[in-house]
C-alpha cells in the first residue's frame, strides 16, 4: 500500500468543473484582484468563523504581520509566543520590529503553556500570540484572562486551525484578531497563496483593510505605509468552492483521528491530547513515540509517508541566534521535537489506510 502524507488530487476531483469555470469566468471579466470573489468569500470565511469582520490577504505570515502593524506592535515591543510552530509565527513579530519571548509548551498537546505566561511579561510585552497548532485549540479563556488583566492584545495564529472550536467559540474569534494561512495544504487551502485575517473590531478591520493595499483606501492616497498582500480573485474562486465542504472535511478528519487513538492504544505512541470542550480539526495528526527517526524510515520503507512538525524549534534556528536563546532554555519543547511524528491526515484517507499504517508502527516495535 502507498500511503501519501497528504493527497490533494482526492479533494480536486469532485470540485474540479466548479473551480474550472470559476477561474474561467474571472479570467474572462480580467477583474483579477479584489472582485466579487475575494468579496464573497470574506463575508462567508468571517460567517463560518464567527466574527464581524473577514480580510483576505496575500497569506498567512502577512496576515500575522499586518495585524500586529494594526495593533501598532513593533520596535522595542515583546509579544510572547511559542518556539513550537512553524517559524513564521516569530518571523512575522520579528519583521514588524518586535521581539518573540518564548514560552514552553504543555506536553499532552504540545501548545502553548498558559501557566508560564505571566512570569515572562516585562513593561515591554505588548501582546500574547497563541499558536492554535495542529489544528488543536490553546487554552484560551486563563489566556484572555491574563491579556485582560495586564492590558495586552491577543493575536491567534489561527494558520492551522480553520474551524476549530473552544467551548462552541471558532479559531480567530477571540482575540483582537486572528490570521490564518490559506497554504495548499491546510484544511482549507488555495492552489497557490492566501491568508486572511479575522476581527470583531472595526477599526482594527478598516486598517488592515488600508495595509493590505500599501495603506490605501483611495487609489494613490496612501495614508499609512503598508504591503502588497491582496488576495487574488482566482484563490478565492478556489476557497469559495472549498468553504461548503470544509465543516464536512473537518469532521472527517476528527473521525480518522478517532480511529487512529483507538487502534494506537497499548502501543508504544502517545497521541496528542484533547483539550476538554475543544473541537479540533486536525490538520496534523501528531503522535509522540520512542525512536522516532527510525520509525519514521520504517514505515516511508513500507510506502506510509510522515512528517514532522517542526525538528528543530524556533529559538535554535540559526536565523534566530541573535535573540540569544540556548539549547536548555524551553526544556519540554526541545524534547518534544525529538519525539513528535504526523502521520498521514486527510478528509479523504480510509479506514483501511489507518488501520494498515497503525500495523505497520505495530510491525516496528514487536
Ligand atoms: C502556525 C503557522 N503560522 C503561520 C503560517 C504562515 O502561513 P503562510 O505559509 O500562508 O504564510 C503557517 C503556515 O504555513 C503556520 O502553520
Amino acid at each position: 500500500m502507498n500511503i501519501p502524507f497528504v493527497d490533494l488530487r482526492k479533494q480536486y476531483a469532485p470540485l474540479k468543473q466548479e473551480i474550472l469555470s470559476g477561474i474561467e469566468r474571472v479570467l474572462d471579466s480580467m477583474q483579477l484582484f479584489l472582485g466579487e470573489n475575494v468579496q464573497q468569500l470574506e463575508k462567508d470565511f468571517a460567517q463560518y468563523s464567527g466574527v464581524a469582520y473577514g480580510i483576505g490577504v496575500s497569506d498567512g505570515t502577512t496576515a500575522l504581520q499586518i495585524l500586529l502593524r494594526a495593533l501598532d506592535i513593533g520596535q522595542g515591543d515583546e509579544v510572547i509566543t511559542v518556539s513550537h510552530t512553524f517559524i513564521a509565527t516569530a518571523e512575522a513579530i520579528l519583521l514588524v520590529g518586535a521581539r518573540p519571548v518564548f514560552v514552553d509548551i504543555d506536553p499532552n498537546t504540545c501548545l502553548m503553556d498558559v501557566s508560564q505566561i505571566e512570569s515572562r511579561i516585562t513593561s515591554r510585552t505588548k501582546a500574547i500570540l497563541p499558536v492554535h497548532l495542529y489544528g488543536q485549540m490553546v487554552d484560551m479563556d486563563p489566556l484572555l484572562e491574563i491579556a485582560k488583566k495586564h492590558n495586552l492584545r491577543v493575536i491567534e495564529d489561527a494558520c492551522q486551525a480553520h474551524g476549530a472550536e473552544y467551548k462552541g467559540r471558532k479559531a480567530g474569534s477571540m482575540g483582537d484578531g486572528g490570521a490564518f494561512s490559506f497554504y495548499f495544504s491546510k484544511n482549507l487551502g488555495a492552489y497557490g497563496e492566501g491568508g486572511f485575517v479575522t476581527t470583531n473590531d472595526a477599526e482594527i478591520a478598516s486598517k488592515v483593510r488600508m495595509l493590505r493595499d500599501h495603506g490605501s483606501k483611495t487609489r494613490y492616497h496612501h495614508d499609512i505605509l503598508g504591503f502588497n498582500a491582496r488576495l487574488d480573485e482566482i484563490q478565492a474562486v478556489v476557497l469559495r468552492a472549498k468553504l461548503p465542504h470544509l465543516a464536512e472535511w473537518n469532521e472527517k478528519r476528527r473521525e480518522h483521528a478517532r480511529l487512529y487513538n483507538e487502534l494506537l492504544k497499548g502501543t508504544s505512541t502517545i497521541p496528542m491530547s484533547e483539550l476538554p470542550g475543544a473541537t479540533p480539526i486536525y490538520h496534523l495528526y501528531v503522535i509522540r513515540v520512542p525512536k522516532r527517526d527510525e520509525l519514521q524510515s520504517f514505515l516511508k520503507d513500507n510506502g506510509i509517508f510522515t512528517g514532522i512538525h517542526y525538528p528543530i524549534p524556533i529559538h535554535l534556528q540559526k536565523a534566530m541566534e541573535f535573540l540569544g536563546y540556548k539549547q536548555g532554555n524551553l526544556p519540554v519543547t526541545e524534547q518534544m521535537v525529538t519525539e513528535i511524528l504526523s502521520l498521514p491526515m486527510y478528509a479523504e484517507l480510509s479506514n483501511d489506510e489507518i488501520s494498515y499504517t497503525v500495523k505497520k508502527i505495530n510491525d516496528f516495535f514487536s
